[in-house]
């Protein structure tokens, strides 16, 4: 039995035309991918934790924190681009690592990516309730959700009142969980639309917005390095370099999703010229809309109103425009409304791909047999759905926002990370591997990558590396106690 067993690619292939995957049809084009990629990524990373990042940890600078965010995803998608367009499963890093650097490497990535899907549809989750307050309040005059059951255990409101449960999270990720289970797939057709409006509420926000930047509240672009504490009493490092590595592994959060492209490489049409269109494209789009729709942000108000719970510290965007913007209230309202909308789709690709790795984990025995068993009526891995929803719910009822936040990013950083080191290592092990598309310039690239996205890593603090290093302990102990007994390619005469 060996740790580093590898999955012969040629396996991979056959399981992939057992399954059907190959008969997909390509149909996708360079822009339908971009659609998936923007569908994927506009989400709470923008319009909450851009707020977040701004006020605890680089100010006006978040500006350049989404850039070195997006140079992260950048080289990281280039290599994700390779691996796609050579291992043409719709699995995700999990099985190209499973190829290349072995099980245990495969399962660690696989446990890591509870962290970007199943942690991050939580953290959405607890987005989507920030909004649905917005929504009651704003447009249709009723009173907020009381704090306490719409907050987590860890949670006080200024005015002393401890949270319970986030009811609001707990209901949006259970409903579309059920809908999984009765077996919604992302239709290209709605997600077109939420991409147009999603775009559009975006770029209408930055053109509105523009007038109303009040130059004084970008006067100390990028502040001095100083210590900031919270209401609740938590330090962050604000300002300065820090500040701005913090900010990048904050919003990095905006941009996970764009590596849903890349799971559908054996739709596209030409992957060869495809693939990185639709990566790169999505990608830079966002960044441009990112950047300009963060300066509007910091711009509209001080620092302190997204500082203070009881103005800006929730629904900041739509808090924002009120305060600054009170002219634009249609704008808000309607912001709020697509905002809810936004968000469901994100949750349903997060839970979705959370399903697709633990299925793939489960068909190869590193997980039990219920995670890969299928519905009879409505033929989805049900029981997999279900304690995917428990894990989601946890999270998403009883942690604080900010938390389940940082710790999908340094989940999905870490992943990143070992998809670079795959295109190097491949490379060696499997040179003559056909290749539809070669990420440029190996091993500058993947390394490159690897450095900022470790840079990011550096920049969350030491909280969080406490937090990615207890999960990874937790997944080592499963992966002994269980895993290793039971996977297929370690046990082949086992059932
Ligand atoms: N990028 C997605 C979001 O910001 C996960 O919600």
């Amino acid at each position: 039995m060996s740790l580093f067993v590898k999955k012969p690619i040629s396996t991979l292939l056959n399981e992939a035309g057992e399954t059907g995957e190959h008969a997909l049809k390509r149909t996708l084009g360079g822009w339908g991918l971009v659609a998936l990629g923007i569908g994927a990524i506009i989400g709470a990373g923008l319009f909450v934790r851009t707020a977040a990042a701004a006020s605890q940890n680089a100010g006006p600078s978040v500006t350049i924190g989404f850039l070195l965010a997006a140079l992260g995803c950048a080289l990281a998608g280039l290599c994700y681009a390779e691996l796609s367009s050579s291992i043409p499963i719709s699995g995700s890093a999990y099985t190209y690592t499973y190829a290349t650097m072995g099980e245990f490497l495969a399962w660690i990535i696989g446990w890591d990516l509870v962290l970007e899907y199943a942690v991050g549809a939580a953290t959405v989750g607890i987005a989507w309730s920030e909004y649905l307050n917005n929504l009651l309040v704003e447009v249709f005059n009723m009173s907020p959700i009381p704090y306490q059951w719409c907050h987590s255990p860890f949670q006080t409101s200024p005015d002393g009142v401890g949270g319970i449960v986030n009811i609001p999270a707990l209901f949006i990720v259970t409903a579309i969980s059920l809908l999984l289970i009765r077996g919604t797939r992302e239709s290209a057709f709605v997600n077109n639309i939420i991409v147009i409006v999603k775009v559009a509420i975006v770029v209408l926000i930055i053109a509105l917005g523009w007038g109303f930047i009040n130059e004084a509240n970008h006067a100390n672009y990028i502040p001095e390095p100083q210590k900031y504490v919270d209401h609740q009493g938590i330090t962050y490092n604000f300002g300065g370099i820090m500040g701005i590595l913090g900010a990048a592994g904050t919003v990095f959060f905006a941009f996970i999703g764009f590596d849903a492209v890349s799971t559908a490489a054996q739709e596209t049409k030409n992957p060869k010229k495809d693939m990185p269109f639709g990566i790169l494209g999505s990608l830079l789009i966002c960044t441009i809309l990112y950047i300009l729709f963060a300066h509007v942000l910091t711009g509209l108000v001080p620092l302190e109103f997204f500082r203070d719970p009881t103005k800006g510290g929730e629904a900041s965007v739509v808090a924002a425009i009120k305060e600054a913007m009170p002219q634009y209230g249609w704008l808000s309202k309607s912001v709020t409304i697509a905002i809810l909308a936004g968000f469901s789709s994100v949750i349903l690709v997060m839970l979705l791909g959370q399903s697709r790795v633990f299925f793939s984990m489960s068909k190869d025995g590193l997980l039990p047999k219920a995670f890969s068993e299928v519905h009879p009526k409505y033929k989805t891995p049900y029981k997999g759905n279900m304690v995917i929803l428990i894990l989601v719910a946890l999270f998403a009822g009883f942690v604080p926002g900010d938390v389940v936040g940082h710790m999908t990013s340094i989940g999905t950083l870490f992943a990143f990370m070992l998809v670079c080191a795959a295109v190097i290592i491949l490379r060696k092990t499997e040179p003559n591997m056909p290749r539809q598309f070669k990420t440029p310039l190996v091993p500058f690239v993947p390394i490159l990558g690897i450095i900022t996205c470790g840079a990011m890593i550096f920049g969350l603090g030491w909280e969080n590396w406490a937090r990615l290093g207890g999960w990874l302990a937790l997944g080592f102990i499963i992966y002994f106690v269980y895993s290793k007994k039971h996977s297929k390619l370690n046990n082949p005469n086992k059932k």
